[in-house]
């Protein structure tokens, strides 16, 4: 059930839920997320079984401050503490060395943990409410989607994905990011970026002082985001080169296809596709609408979701990520 979230009862009640071991859904700057108490391995495991996820990706836990990163994380490193005190609260996820009581289930049997204070009121409340409740304090939450599928950016997202299966998610209007957070492992030495986002590896240098490099395959530590196939729709999807996009669209009329278009650039004047949408042209705004807009045309019934292709500029980078990824996996649903 959607619930208008500022209202002080709703809080009441998802607070009870999640120290019952119930699951909530609550918005986030970034993304909505699933969210169980993070230090009860029975929440979290129904976390895995509505998601439909494999049991070895880990969560990351959302807090209500940094002050409670020692409760959760040891060893936190001088750098780490530099990018909380920057960029929290905010989209940015730190890999951390796990304090031992940390249950292996929320870290999916590694021995560190995901950490992040979201930057969205209605999160910070419920965060702040949940810690003063006793207990741990820690939210554990992915995006409240299906596995493999796109990440929810407003209520009714949640509640196509999950309905049913959660019995309150909380409405905080939709996401101002709209990506997934950056993902900054600082668990063995020099900061590595596992997950691209709104935080740009440009801004995290100016913090780090040196440009942290982006690792997001081989080698890293499981990031289920970082899979081929992820953030997909339904319908098949193919990125376009501007210049090809009516030749493009042209052929596949030709051929009887009824494709969806997003784009950033004007329509062409001929050759129009059965829907067109338009993002905005700078990345934080694309980012904002981007699942959203795919959403939009798995449900406008086309045959293929043709995405026009982004700039080659590092201020693109988080989300050509994302597009690279929704391509691979689309279609399968
Ligand atoms: O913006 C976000 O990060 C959203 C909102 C809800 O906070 N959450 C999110 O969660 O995207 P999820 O589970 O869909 O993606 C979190 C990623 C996963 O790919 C997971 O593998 C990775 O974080 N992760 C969590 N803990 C980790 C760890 N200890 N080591 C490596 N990766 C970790
Ligand atoms: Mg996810």
């Amino acid at each position: 059930m959607i619930d208008d979230s500022f209202s002080s009862n709703n809080f009441v009640r998802a607070v009870k839920l999640l120290r019952a071991g119930a699951l909530v859904a609550f918005p986030t700057e970034t993304v909505y997320g699933l969210g169980a108490d993070a230090a009860n391995p029975a929440a979290i495991a129904k976390v895995f079984a509505v998601k439909g996820r494999p049991f070895n990706h880990p969560l990351i836990v959302h807090l209500a401050s940094r002050d409670a990163v020692p409760h959760w994380a040891e060893g936190v490193p001088d750098v780490a503490w530099r990018l909380m005190e920057h960029f929290w609260p905010g989209p940015l996820t730190l890999i951390l060395k796990k304090q031992a009581w940390v249950p292996f289930a929320v870290s999916g049997g590694q021995e560190t943990v995901g950490l992040r204070v979201p930057g969205h009121p209605v999160a910070l409340e419920l965060l702040h409410r949940f810690a003063a409740d006793g207990g741990h304090g820690g939210i554990a939450a992915p995006s409240a989607n299906r596995f493999g599928r796109i990440s929810p950016t407003t209520a009714a997202h949640v509640e196509e994905e999950l309905g049913g299966r959660v019995p309150l998610i909380l409405d905080g209007g939709a996401c101002a990011v709209g990506i997934e957070s950056t993902i900054v492992d600082c668990s063995r030495g020099e900061a590595v970026v596992l997950r691209p986002g709104h935080l740009s590896p440009q801004r995290l240098a100016a913090v780090l002082g040196y440009l942290p490099s982006i690792i997001t395959t081989a080698g890293a530590p499981r990031v289920s985001g970082s899979l081929t196939a992820h953030y997909a729709p339904q319908t098949q999807l193919r990125v376009i080169a501007s210049r090809h996009l009516l030749a493009f669209i042209n052929a596949l009329r030709h051929k009887g296809e009824r494709c969806g278009i997003i784009a950033h650039s004007q329509p062409p004047q001929l050759g129009m596709p059965h829907a067109w949408k338009m993002l905005p042209a700078d990345p934080f705004g694309y980012a904002q609408e981007i699942y959203a807009a795919m959403r939009e045309m798995d449900h406008a019934a086309v045959d293929l979701i043709v995405v026009e292709s982004l700039p080659d500029a590092p201020a693109w980078a988080a989300v050509s990520d994302r597009l690279r990824r929704s391509a691979a996996g689309a279609g399968r649903g």
